[in-house]
């Protein structure tokens, strides 16, 4: 990946190349950049890994009001030492040629053994050729030392005394180019602009999942098209999923291969009895068989939406209206590349006393159309709710053939009358995933369920 350097970046670069170490304030004098600059050129190389940052906390002493003083006249203790070297001195004598030190060097002397009182007296014992902290005073005198140099016994000695040092900290950079940096060809001529074909790392935002984008995209058309959205239960009393659908109680739909049962789970309250008595009534009459009301209280994870349209429709009674639904379902199917035990489906209906298949077909047109599907057919088939029955089948390029995509109808008096619902219906539904094959461009199903990162990265937005 070829880098791009700032000026600055590169000004320090070169001069670290030729002087292998260097501090800031050298690499001020060399690039004439500003203290600033150098900082913050260092600190880019640095977090690139460019350069080495080595600080160093250095500390010197110099010698302070005492220190300066003792170094004229000699440590307190040593004057007290030659005061009395030839013969001893009265105590009072000491006091007042030595003024305030006299204490202090005393208490050395003594703590020592060098000297002894005798009476009034002070008299020698030993006289030390050296005295902690006198070769440091000495050495700091003459010009200022850096720590490391000292000797740490006298340096302790010193540090004890009040006013005696001045302690100096300096902290030092140094900077050199890491292994990485030493191979860099800069090209020093470069004007600097930036190279707007330096690759740039990759960066993935946060992202709703295409599936969601599918269903948004569905969500907007209906509602562009004047439609409202109702929603219902995932799960329901037989009663709406089948029974009012005109879903004969012994239809192979209904069977625990099929359809998810609520293990031992019966709704109470499945509909009024008016709508339960009429229902029954339709099914007696019209499949000739017994309907049994235990079997419509049993609850079931719902296996379409259009439970949801028939409750809505029979609790409303609406003469013209446009409603859709949206949401999950559940089929008790073998997982494969084209089926889900879940999956989201889309339900339209359209009521209106002229609502007819000629309506239906060209809502069908209109919505593909917005979604981006323009070759389709429409194909005749069977539903126990509605008559005509037909399917769409749309082409799919890629495959090269034609898919089953929504499946609809106008709803049968034998589903209507009994609800009270006086005008046609027209209803269509099918599954959300199938259409966001299409789009996206996938072969299987379960791909939008995997959380396969690097597909969900590059499933454009916009298609
Ligand atoms: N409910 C049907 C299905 O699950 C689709 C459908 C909806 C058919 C409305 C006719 C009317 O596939």
């Amino acid at each position: 990946m070829s880098q791009v350097f700032h000026e600055i970046e590169k000004k320090i670069i070169n001069v670290l190349k030729t002087e292998s170490k260097s501090t800031p304030e050298k690499l001020e004098n060399q690039t004439k950049l500003s203290p600033d600059q150098i900082r913050r050129g260092i600190e880019w190389l640095r977090l690139k890994d460019l350069a080495i940052v080595k600080e160093t906390k250095n500390i010197d002493f110099s010698l302070g009001k005492n220190g300066l003083e003792s170094l004229q006249h000699g440590l307190p203790e040593r004057r007290l030492l030659e005061l009395i070297k030839n013969e001893p001195q009265k105590i009072a004598d000491l006091q007042k040629q030595l003024g305030s030190v006299f204490g202090p060097a005393m208490g050395l002397a003594k703590k020592n053994n060098w000297v002894e009182s005798i009476g009034d007296k002070i008299s020698l014992n030993i006289n030390p050729s050296n005295i902690p902290g006198e070769k440091t005073l000495q050495q700091i005198g003459e010009g200022s030392i850096s720590e490391d140099k000292i000797d740490k016994e006298d340096l302790s000695s010193l540090l004890k005394r009040p006013d005696f040092l001045i302690e100096n900290i300096t902290k030092t950079k140094e900077i050199t180019l890491s292994e990485n940096a030493k191979s860099l060809n800069l090209d020093s001529s470069d004007s600097g602009a930036i190279d707007v074909e330096a690759k740039a790392p990759e960066v993935f935002v946060a992202r709703t999942h295409p599936l969601k984008d599918t269903i948004d995209e569905i969500r907007e058309i209906f509602v562009t098209l004047g439609f409202s959205e109702i929603m219902g239960n995932m799960t329901q009393p037989s009663f709406w999923n089948f029974d009012a659908l005109f879903t004969p109680q012994d239809h192979p739909a209904r069977e625990l291969q099929d359809t998810f049962y609520l293990d031992g789970i019966t709704s109470k309250k499945i509909g009024t009895p008016e709508q339960i008595r009429k229902v029954s009534e339709s099914h007696k009459k019209n499949w000739r068989y017994y309907w049994d009301i235990n079997e419509a209280r049993k609850m079931v994870l719902r296996t379409h939406t259009t439970c949801v349209t028939i409750k809505h429709l029979a609790e409303n009674k609406l003469d013209d209206a446009r409603v859709f639904s949206l949401g999950r379902v559940f089929r008790n199917e073998k997982v494969s590349y084209k089926h889900l035990v879940e999956f989201n489906q889309i339900e339209g209906v359209v009521v209106g006393p002229n609502a007819n298949l000629r309506n239906l077909m060209g809502i069908q047109r209109e919505f593909y159309r917005r979604i981006g599907i323009t070759k389709i057919k429409f194909w005749p088939t069977f539903f126990p709710y509605t008559e005509p029955s037909l399917q769409t089948m749309v082409y799919n390029e890629r495959l090269g053939k034609w898919v089953e995509l929504f499946g609809m109808g106008i709803f049968r008096p034998e589903v209507t009358k009994p609800l009270g619902i006086n005008k046609p219906v027209l209803a269509w539904g099918g599954g959300i995933e199938r259409i966001a094959m299409l789009k996206y461009g996938l072969d299987d199903v379960r791909e939008f369920y995997n959380n396969n990162l690097s597909w969900l990265r590059s499933a454009t937005k916009c298609q």
